[in-house]
């Protein structure tokens, strides 16, 4: 197949070329690849073929589909290193196997017992606030979703430890931004995952040695999994599993709280009207379970946040077989790209795309574009399995902490987007919490 391709239009620059503009401003070298080259645009970085996909129809394709001739491409597999076979990273029977033995513990019912623990921890975070007094919101976000995702999932408390755990994990994704790792950073990297293990593995440990406690979180269901044979899962399939959800269960929903505090700031229409809903519906109490349909409005604004900075700004695949997407064949071993990104800040599903607009998540709006124009979660065989989980976390923390303060951005401070694995923001967020 790969002598008679016709690849589709592309940037003609030499493999080099290409891999320089895609390092140093990723986001801007996809944008601009959709602008000028449409859907499906092809390009070669080394003796890879590359693809970008940006057509709703096209990604339902590769992730619903077609989904079964992909497998995730090289530079999750390299993360795959420090965080093992989880779920975010196996494949085949294998992942299909852990997901249903996981999927319990992500279930809407189960998801609703955890609204305490998210209203209590968003709560810490903002007792310990004081007013006119600046924070890094990026930190008290890791935190927060950290603490949540630890206490919920693992039973475990990680309050002492979660700066360390948060050094490691950045030391670990700046040097994944490298694509390859020099010799003399493989110590730094072994230390940093050794840091992450240690943690882990000290939950798995402790809950072991609870025997039976009762509880039905998700280490209790993957503690007490057993195989058709009746084996139980190893030492180290139980620290993968965990450390990846552990992970992909913080990084992700920090992003996304850190993104939203940060538009909110800039549009105090906005703003105003996130406030008057929290405080028409919750009349100064405590958010509870019932009244999380009726902060749809708070559900909308973290909506567009998530599609103007998805946490996840690029979903990569590698083609196992030959195959075709909208009709244009693809060698076997083509990386095909999935920029949620680019896709939803397409000028054709979003007017205005650069505008920070909750109300485009007004069912009536939301019908009227195509589905897959709007990917954040991804979808298919690898969709996110804590989607309903991040939704009610996202919603509880914001309003929680709007009920009590005014966050502004703190005057000169620098904001930029670090589309590491995870789209981080470059200075992390300094913003002064004004009592309401
Ligand atoms: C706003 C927050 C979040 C965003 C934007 C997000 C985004 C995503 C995306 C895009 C994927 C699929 C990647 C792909 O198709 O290659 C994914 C997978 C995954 N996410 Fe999330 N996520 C979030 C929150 C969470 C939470 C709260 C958890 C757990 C508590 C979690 C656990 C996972 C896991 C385990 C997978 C792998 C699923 C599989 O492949 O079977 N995520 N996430």
């Amino acid at each position: 197949m790969q002598q008679t391709i016709k690849f589709p239009p592309g940037p003609k620059d030499s493999p080099e070329a290409n891999l320089y503009a895609m390092r140093r401003d990723p986001i801007g070298f996809f944008t601009r690849l959709a602008r000028d080259y449409g859907d499906l645009s092809h390009f070669h970085v080394g003796e890879q073929n590359f693809y970008l996909v940006n057509h709703p129809d096209m990604i339902k394709e590769v992730l619903v589909g077609k989904d079964r001739n992909f497998t995730k491409w090289f530079a999750v597999q390299r993360l795959r290193e420090v965080l093992g076979d989880g779920l975010f990273f196996s494949e085949g029977a294998y992942h299909a196997r852990q997901r249903k033995l996981s999927q319990p513990a992500f279930h809407r019912t189960r998801i609703a017992a955890y609204a305490d623990t998210m209203v209590k921890v968003s709560m810490r975070v903002r007792e310990r606030w004081q007013d006119g007094k600046a924070v890094n919101v990026a930190a008290e976000m890791n935190w927060l979703a950290m603490v949540i995702v630890a206490d919920t999932l693992f039973g475990a408390d990680v309050e002492a430890e979660a700066v360390e755990i948060q050094e490691a994990l950045n030391e670990v994704l700046r040097m994944l931004e490298k694509y390859t790792l020099p010799e003399n950073d493989v110590a730094d990297f072994n230390k940093a995952r050794e840091r992450l293990d240690v943690s882990v593995l000290r939950i798995i440990k402790e809950r072991r040695a609870q025997g039976d406690s009762g509880r039905i979180d998700l280490l209790a269901m993957l503690l007490a999994a057993r195989d058709e044979d009746g084996s139980q899962m190893s030492d180290t399939e139980l620290r993968d599993e965990a450390m990846t959800i552990f992970l992909a269960g913080h990084e992700t929903t920090a992003n996304a709280l850190t993104w939203t505090w940060y538009l909110i700031s800039q549009h105090p229409e906005i703003e105003r009207q996130l406030h008057e809903t929290v405080d028409t519906v919750l009349q100064g109490r405590a958010p509870a379970l019932e009244d999380i349909p009726r902060l749809k409005y708070v559900e909308m604004v973290f909506a567009e946040a998530l599609r103007v900075y998805p946490p996840l700004w690029i979903v990569g695949r590698s083609a196992i077989n030959d195959c075709e997407i909208g009709g244009v064949p693809l060698p076997k071993g083509s990386i095909l790209l999935l920029s949620t990104y680019v896709t939803h800040h397409d000028p054709r599903f979003f007017t205005d795309p650069e505008k920070f607009d909750p109300q485009r998540w007004t069912p009536e709006a939301e019908a009227s574009r195509p589905k897959y124009s709007y990917f954040p979660f991804s979808s298919g065989s690898r969709q996110c399995i804590g989607e309903p989980f991040a939704w009610m976390e996202g919603v509880i923390a914001l309003a929680v902490i709007a009920q009590k303060w005014q966050l502004k951005l703190v005057p000169g401070h620098r904001v930029e987007m670090q589309p590491q694995l995870t789209l981080r923001s470059k200075y992390g967020m300094r913003m002064l919490p004004v009592a309401r």
